[in-house]
């Protein structure tokens, strides 16, 4: 089988590598893909969002899946481009795509089937969001309905900085369009956890559990980042609580989304927060999540291509999804200055020394080839991953590889996995 993957970061390496393993895959193309996906596939210069340019790739190579990894094209409807010429695609119709692409769309679809979720109110005028915050005690939760880089939220600590968060939005169009209509809600607090699941609209099977770091500096402080590094399992995601949100959160969604005409198919992304009154969903994204890919899919002993294959023809519910009883740490190494500005073009150097030991695997983000070395080209440049037989031997590990690779400027945090 030949597979086109959609991407070019860290996740899309990931999946590049899981799908490499199996038996039922020939031939890997990523567009645009990276540094590191070349060396194990063959990168074609196609923007991640270039609908037509995926669409007639796949048309002239015969490719036999598409898998469109980031959100950005599943919500623009590449997946349906190219259904409509016959071919086969993972991922979610634009239709339903929308879990992700509106939180509006989101915080609706919770409220109407009482999936449990922030109390909110929705707003596409500037004045009245104002005058909804003036009585209503800090911090307090500021969104913008649309995609912004994991950039669109705001816990404003104070009134002034929720004014603020409001008008840039809202007037100066900090997001574009994406900041048309914004989410105002309640500030919930408690751990959170990351659950991907499977589904094909009839079954739904979450993966193992992960907890992302987005902030950029140890302890949580800095600013948000696309993530800073993961682990897996999460530290508090018992058995008793997975059951409890298989029954309340994913199942109703899955359902839910059928319910509106709207079948999602493809990996659903369930953002939560065990917040006092229980869990709570924080957000959908209708993709895997990156660096959350980089740290379950090392743990994934099934067949990866079998059960993508599997919920592109609706049956996920003949396949047995098996897991290996370890865990997996994923320190990000992001370039000096990130997530604000940031030089490119430096050498890196160790990551083969880092990837002798069989544990370790070295994904690639943000790194280019060039006159055959490997350079950093990205914010956020490798993500360092370490399977272990638990939390504590994985952290060990990832963080020995790390101290192996170097590029000038190099930041990561030095507490991935320890909450
Ligand atoms: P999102 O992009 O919606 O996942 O939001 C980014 C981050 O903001 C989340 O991972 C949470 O840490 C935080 N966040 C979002 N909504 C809330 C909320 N209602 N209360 C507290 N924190 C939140
Ligand atoms: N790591 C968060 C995301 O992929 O949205």
């Amino acid at each position: 089988m030949k597979i086109l993957i959609v991407g070019g970061g860290g996740r899309e390496h990931t999946i590049a590598c899981k799908l490499s393993e199996s038996p039922l895959v020939d031939k890997i193309y990523a567009a645009p893909g990276n540094g590191g996906i070349a060396q194990i596939a063959e990168c074609v210069p196609i923007s991640a969002t270039d609908i037509d340019g995926v669409v007639k790739f796949a048309t002239e190579n015969s490719i036999d899946l598409t898998f469109v990894a980031p959100d950005d094209p599943l919500v623009l409807g590449m997946v349906d481009a190219l259904e409509a010429k016959g071919l086969k695609a993972f991922g979610p119709r634009k239709a339903a795509a929308i879990i992700e692409g509106s939180k509006v769309f989101s915080k609706e679809l919770m409220k109407k089937y009482n999936i449990p979720t922030a109390q909110y109110e929705v707003f596409s005028d500037s004045s009245a969001a104002l005058e909804y915050i003036k009585d209503k005690k800090c911090p307090i939760v500021i969104k913008a309905e649309g995609l912004a880089l994991g950039k669109g939220v705001i816990i404003a600590q104070t009134q002034e900085e929720a004014k603020e968060a409001i008008l840039s939005m809202m007037e100066d169009k900090q997001f574009g369009d994406a900041g048309n209509r914004i989410v105002i809600e309640e500030f919930l607090t408690g751990p959170e956890v990351s659950v991907l699941a499977f589904t094909d609209g009839k079954t739904i099977k979450p993966m193992v559990s992960a907890q992302d770091h987005k902030r950029a500096y140890d302890g949580d402080k800095g600013l948000n980042t696309g993530g800073m590094g993961t682990f897996s399992p999460s530290r508090i995601y018992t058995p008793e609580i997975a059951d409890v949100c298989m029954k309340e959160i994913f199942i109703p969604t899955m359902e839910a989304m059928n319910k509106e005409g709207r079948t999602f198919k493809g990996v659903l992304y369930f953002g939560l927060m065990l917040t006092p009154n229980g869990m709570k969903v924080i957000e959908y994204n209708c993709r895997f999540g990156d660096p959350e890919t980089q740290v379950v899919l090392p743990r994934l002993k099934t067949d990866f291509a079998k059960i993508l294959l599997a919920i592109v023809d609706k049956r996920l519910d003949e396949i047995e999804i098996e897991w290996y009883d370890n865990a997996a740490v994923c320190v990000v190494m992001a370039s000096g200055g990130y997530p604000q500005k940031y030089e490119k073009g430096y050498e890196i150097t160790g990551i083969d020394e880092a990837c002798k030991e069989d544990n370790i695997t070295v994904f690639h983000a943000g790194t280019a080839l060039k006159d055959g070395k490997i350079v950093t080209s990205g914010g956020r440049v490798i993500g360092v991953t370490a399977t272990g037989a638990n939390l504590d031997a994985a952290i060990k590990d990832a963080y020995k590889a790390v101290k192996k690779i170097s590029f000038k400027d190099a930041h990561y945090r030095t507490d991935i996995g320890i909450k």
